[in-house]
């Protein structure tokens, strides 16, 4: 079985490289970036912390990228942290006290928080006050510790899963959506320029056309495509060398990668809508991957969708695999997209 390419969210020295560093270098999203730039310029006018802020959307869009934006633009410091990594209130207390005045705390995957940690934060995000048990056993004591104002900005993929307490506390909601090929071959522009490859307008667009409307893949492409052009293209990217380290990559003319086809081609097999578990087992993805971070590209194109009943293939999707649509499908896309 060949093996898909690592599309995988990640967040490791290579997509920091990449980042941009202030809200005028990030390309697109553009109501998100004009929200956040006026709160950020009224808070610093009024010289208190942002308000809390909330970013949702699919994986490798910016969201880490902003959280870390956001500190630099209110020129605080910027303690980053997960979901999953705080077990215990005790974990955030420890990271709370230890905040400077108008410090950004980022927690990524905040959905994931436990019910008990989330708890604590409530105090904390509202007063800025904690309790903390000190010593052990019967002489236990719980003190309230006031903390220095700070801001806390969550990121998910799962807006959703929030308890509605928990989203109500954030001040500033944003959504980040899939970019359009014009905003990711700028993007795209400024990565080569950073890694050093010459790059054709031409070979730009190819990439930004079949990265799915996500920023991470389309550096990722970008990576493997400049390997390709500095060993056997004297390190000039055009259209012809990013078709053709595209088509190494296994990614097909619309953009889809292998998981995609497997994804479509797992909906073409019967005539029935087909569930997120049996689609899971059917492809060997996590249900969670393929809900957060292949569907939302297939829904947009129209090649999948959401029904009440299961998942169901768009017009475009029984196209994609070559297929004659079947007037079901004509139907379904009348009253589902
Ligand atoms: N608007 C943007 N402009 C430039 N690069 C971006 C933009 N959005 C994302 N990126 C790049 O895409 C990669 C993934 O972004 P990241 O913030 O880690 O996404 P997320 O946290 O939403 O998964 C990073 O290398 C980042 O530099
Ligand atoms: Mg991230």
């Amino acid at each position: 079985m060949p093996q898909p390419p690592d599309f995988q969210p990640r967040d490791d020295a290579a997509d920091r490289a990449l980042r941009p560093k202030r809200l005028g270098e990030f390309t697109g999203q553009r109501q998100v970036v004009r929200n956040l730039a006026l709160a950020c310029a009224a808070a610093k006018q009024r010289r208190e912390p942002l308000d809390h802020v909330l970013l949702s959307g699919p994986p490798g869009l910016g969201k880490t990228t902003l959280a870390h934006i956001l500190g630099a633009e209110m020129e605080a410091e910027v303690k980053e942290t997960s979901g999953p990594m705080l077990d215990k209130p005790g974990d955030l207390a420890g990271i709370l006290s230890g905040l400077k005045p108008g410090a950004v705390l980022f927690i990524d995957e905040i959905h994931a928080l436990k019910r008990i940690v989330e708890e604590y934060l409530y105090s904390a995000m509202e007063d800025f006050r904690i309790t903390v048990q000190l010593g052990e056993g019967a002489s236990t004591q719980a003190i309230t510790l006031t903390l220095p104002p700070f801001t806390l900005v969550g990121a998910t993929t799962r807006e959703g899963q929030l308890s509605p307490p928990f989203r109500s506390r954030f001040g500033i909601v944003e959504r980040l959506d899939l970019y359009g090929a014009g905003d990711l071959a700028v993007i795209l522009e400024r990565s080569a320029r950073l890694l050093g490859v010459e790059a054709e307008p031409g070979g730009l667009a190819e990439i930004a056309r079949r990265s799915r409307g996500t920023a991470r893949f389309a550096n990722n492409h970008l990576r493997r495509i400049r390997d390709l052009a500095q060993v056997h293209h004297g390190n000039r990217i055009s259209a012809a060398v990013a078709n053709e380290g595209l088509d190494l990559l296994g990614i097909d003319a619309a953009g889809l990668t292998e998981i995609d086809r497997r994804i479509l081609r797992c909906l073409s097999l019967g005539r029935r809508p087909v569930g997120l578990k049996t689609i899971a087992v059917t492809v060997g993805e996590e249900e969670a991957t393929i809900e957060d971070l292949y569907e939302p590209y297939l829904i947009q194109t129209g090649m999948l969708a959401k029904t009440p009943q299961g998942r169901v293939l768009g017009q475009a999707g029984w196209r994609h695999l070559g297929l004659a649509v079947p007037p079901e499908a004509d139907a379904a896309q009348e009253r589902f997209l």
